[in-house]
């Protein structure tokens, strides 16, 4: 049975938490993108989620995962990503404000140049993270390597607590049931902003990459009976449709009975967009570079082209082919990201 806000809350309150972002983040409406589009168009700004300026929807989760790692006594932290990884990038700030020892294996899936250090990368090596470059090696996948990456990590994890230290595992995308906790929590979040301003959300688009964000969003709707809200994920990178709604199914259900309560999600309510993926993760396209600059000149706001650029152009995309009413609320759930506008040109394309 859907709960109450105030119930949800009282669920939520009973899991650990380290109070890392700004909360709840803003909502803005879109006047002149909506007026430019015919629409009604909102955004979630997760970008702002804090601490500092390059926020984005992992220090939800990194809320929930690093505050059992607090209460577990650990003092190091390993994680996992892209050598241009957001989630790295938060995980190592968010370890820095907890006093815990940030350790990062990142895939070189866009080898990044020693003599050019940007963006992510740049700011975890400010942040003096312990960082691991994981190379492509010839003959292996992407997937290869980060299967790499873990056992590289898992061993440099079993040292350091043999050693006497404690080392938290936070998975890559922080996409476990408890990080997903966080984003359930953003659906509490929604639904009192939303109560607030009066008006309810028929859409929300956001990124999905992980799949982390997802379940959570899905987990929350449930919670909450929000069944108005569709739920329409984008995609960042090439998915097996029927494998990832699979896999974000059980992690909206794990994350569920973490929360107690009874709800069940509705697998049928799972959307999965994966017309703006291509090219490829971390490679540009055309529809995600239009979808970044027609953000910025209408409303001086920053998408970015590996995630948000390409979740907006899917939003863009069921406007002009007719699939939004007029007067349907539909809300931008921004993720974050925009760190990648000063990354490797390969990755940043033609947004000028
Ligand atoms: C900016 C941004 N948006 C969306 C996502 C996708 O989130 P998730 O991994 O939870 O699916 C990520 C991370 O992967 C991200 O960095």
């Amino acid at each position: 049975m859907a709960l109450t806000l105030q119930e949800a809350r009282a669920l939520l309150d009973r899991l650990p938490r380290a109070a890392l972002g700004f909360f709840p983040t803003p909502i803005m409406r879109l006047d002149r993108l909506s007026d430019a589009l015919g629409a009604s168009l909102y955004i979630k700004r997760d970008d702002c989620s804090g601490v500092n300026l390059f926020g984005g929807n992992k220090v939800r989760k990194l809320e929930y995962l690093l505050g059992q790692a607090v209460r577990d006594g650990a003092t190091h932290a390993i994680t996992y990503g892209a050598t241009q990884s957001n989630h790295a990038m938060e995980t190592a700030w968010a370890c820095r404000r907890l006093g815990i020892q940030p350790i990062l294996y990142l895939t070189a899936v866009v080898p990044p140049r020693p003599e050019d250090v940007r963006a992510n990368l740049l700011l975890d090596r400010v942040l003096g993270a312990e960082i691991h470059i994981v190379p492509i090696e010839p003959g292996e996948t992407e997937a290869d390597a980060e299967a790499r990456s873990f056992e590289m990590g898992a061993a440099r994890a079993a040292e350091l607590n043999a050693a006497g230290s404690k080392c938290a595992d936070i998975p890559m995308g922080g996409a476990s049931a408890l990080g997903s906790v966080g984003f359930a929590a953003a659906m509490a979040e929604l639904r009192a902003q939303s109560d607030a301003m009066g008006l309810r959300f028929a859409r929300i688009y956001h990124s999905t990459g992980t799949g982390g964000t997802m379940a959570g969003l899905h987990a929350g709707r449930a919670m909450l009976g929000m069944d108005d809200a569709r739920i329409i994920s984008v995609a960042a990178s090439p998915k097996d449709a029927a494998a990832y709604l699979d896999k974000v199914y059980g992690l909206t259900r794990a994350t569920l009975s973490l929360i107690g309560g009874d709800a069940a999600p509705d697998k049928a309510a799972m959307q999965l967009r994966l017309d703006q993926w291509q090219p490829g993760y971390e490679r540009p396209s055309a529809a995600g570079s239009a979808a970044i600059r027609l953000l910025a000149r209408t409303e001086g706001l920053f998408v970015d082209p590996v995630y948000t650029g390409k979740a907006l152009a899917g939003l863009l995309a069921d406007i002009e082919g007719g699939d939004i009413r007029p007067g349907e609320n539909v809300l931008f759930w921004h993720t974050g990201g925009a760190t990648a506008l000063f990354a490797e040109p390969e990755i940043l394309g033609e947004v000028t």
